[in-house]
C-alpha cells in the first residue's frame, strides 16, 4: 500500500462530532469541551460518562455511541501499514552515542521515555538536552517544557545550544515553557498542546514533562488516596500517548524514585506511579550516578531493544561519552 493510499484510507474514517445522530452544534461543544472531541473518544466512551458531558438521554447517548463504533476504523491495521507509519519515527539524538545506541539511535518520536532516578542523576539535563537536539536535524522543530519543580533554565539552554552548533535566540524561541502549578494544571496544560499544534500549527516534536509524578506524589498522601491518585494519573497517561501516537511527538517523562521496602537486596528504589506508569511508558530508563561523576542509563524496558547500559557525563556544552 502507498502513503498515499494509507493517507486515502485514513480520511475516509474521519467523520466530525456534529455527523453524529442526533448531535447538533450545542452538543457538539458540550462533547468537545469535555474532552469527547474525536469518534475515537466517542466509540470507547461509557454511557454515563457520555449523558453527564452532553446532557443528551440516556438512550441517545448509547446511539451516538454505537454509531460512532460503526463507522470508525477500530484499530486492526495490517503489518505492513504498520511499518509504513513506523517510517515517520524520529530519533532525537543527544551527542551522547553510548547513550542514542541504547534507546535505539536516538529518543523515538511516536513514543513515551520515562527517566527515573534520584535527585541530580540527570533526568532533568536529559530534557534540557532534548529541548535543544530535537532542533538540530530540524530547525523549525518546537518543543514543549512543562515545568513542575520549577528546574527550567535558559541560561542552560544557551550553553547546551550552543555546544550543539545552534542559534541561541532562535533555539530558545522555539522552546514553549509552561509552569504547572498543580496536577490538574499539568493535566489542563498537556490539553493545550493539542491547540498549540492544531491551532497555531506549531511543529511541536518534543514534548517534555518535568517531573511527571512530583504533584500527584505531594497532593494525594496516604494509602486511602492511592486509588484516586492512580486514576488521574492513568488519564495523564493516556493523553500523553494519545498525543505521542497522533501528532508523532517525542515524550519524555521525568518521575522520582521511592524506596521499596520489600527489595532487601539489590537496588533498594523503584519508579513513583507503579504500574499505571510502566505500562504506558514505551521505554523506560533507569539513571543512577555512576564512577567519576559519570551517569548511567539502564534501559529497562523496550518493546525491541535489548536491556542494557550507557555510561555518559553531563558537561557544559552537553552530554558526552564517558
Ligand atoms: P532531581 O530533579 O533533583 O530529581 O534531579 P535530576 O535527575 O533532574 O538531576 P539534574 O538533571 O538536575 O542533574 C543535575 C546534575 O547535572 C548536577 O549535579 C551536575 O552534575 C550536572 N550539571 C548540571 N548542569 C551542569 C553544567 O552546566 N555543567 C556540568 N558539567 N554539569 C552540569
Ligand atoms: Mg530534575
Amino acid at each position: 500500500m502507498t502513503k498515499q493510499e494509507l493517507m486515502m484510507k485514513q480520511k475516509k474514517s474521519e467523520i466530525s462530532i456534529t455527523d453524529l445522530p442526533g448531535v447538533g452544534a450545542a452538543t457538539a461543544e458540550k462533547l468537545e469541551s469535555s474532552g469527547f472531541d474525536n469518534l475515537m473518544s466517542i466509540a470507547v466512551a461509557s454511557i454515563g460518562s457520555l449523558v453527564d458531558a452532553s446532557g443528551v438521554t440516556e438512550s441517545a447517548a448509547r446511539k451516538i455511541i454505537q454509531y460512532a463504533r460503526d463507522n470508525l476504523n477500530m484499530g486492526f491495521e495490517t503489518g505492513e501499514e504498520v511499518l509504513e507509519r513506523r517510517k515517520q519515527v524520529e530519533r532525537i539524538q543527544t551527542g551522547s552515542v553510548m547513550l542514542n545506541q541504547l534507546v535505539g539511535g536516538g529518543f523515538e518520536t511516536s513514543a513515551i521515555t520515562e527517566c527515573f532516578g534520584e535527585f541530580g542523576s540527570g533526568k532533568t539535563q536529559i530534557g534540557h538536552v532534548l529541548a535543544v537536539r530535537c532542533q538540530v536535524e530540524n530547525p523549525d522543530a518546537i518543543a514543549i517544557y512543562i515545568d513542575t519543580e520549577n528546574t527550567f533554565r535558559p541560561e542552560r539552554i544557551r550553553q547546551l545550544a550552543e555546544g550543539a552548533g545552534l542559534d541561541v535566540e532562535k533555539t530558545l524561541k522555539n522552546i514553549r515553557v509552561a509552569k504547572a502549578y498543580n496536577s490538574d494544571h499539568q493535566m489542563l496544560l498537556t490539553e493545550k498542546v493539542e491547540d498549540l499544534i492544531k491551532k497555531e500549527g506549531l511543529n511541536v516534536r518534543v514534548l517534555i514533562v518535568d517531573s511527571l509524578t512530583a504533584h500527584f506524589r505531594a497532593e494525594f498522601i496516604g494509602r486511602g488516596t492511592l486509588a484516586e491518585r492512580q486514576q488521574k494519573l492513568n488519564k495523564h497517561m493516556h493523553a500523553l500517548s494519545r498525543l505521542a501516537d497522533i501528532h508523532n511527538l517525542c515524550v519524555y517523562l521525568t518521575n522520582q524514585v521511592q524506596s521499596d521496602p520489600a527489595q532487601f537486596f539489590g537496588d533498594p528504589t523503584k519508579a513513583v506511579g507503579g504500574h499505571i506508569v510502566a505500562h504506558a511508558s514505551t521505554f523506560r530508563i533507569y539513571l543512577r550516578k555512576g564512577k567519576k561523576n559519570s551517569r548511567v542509563a539502564k534501559l529497562i524496558d523496550s518493546p525491541n531493544l535489548p536491556d542494557g547500559e550507557a555510561a555518559f557525563v553531563v558537561e557544559t556544552e552537553g552530554l558526552k561519552d564517558l
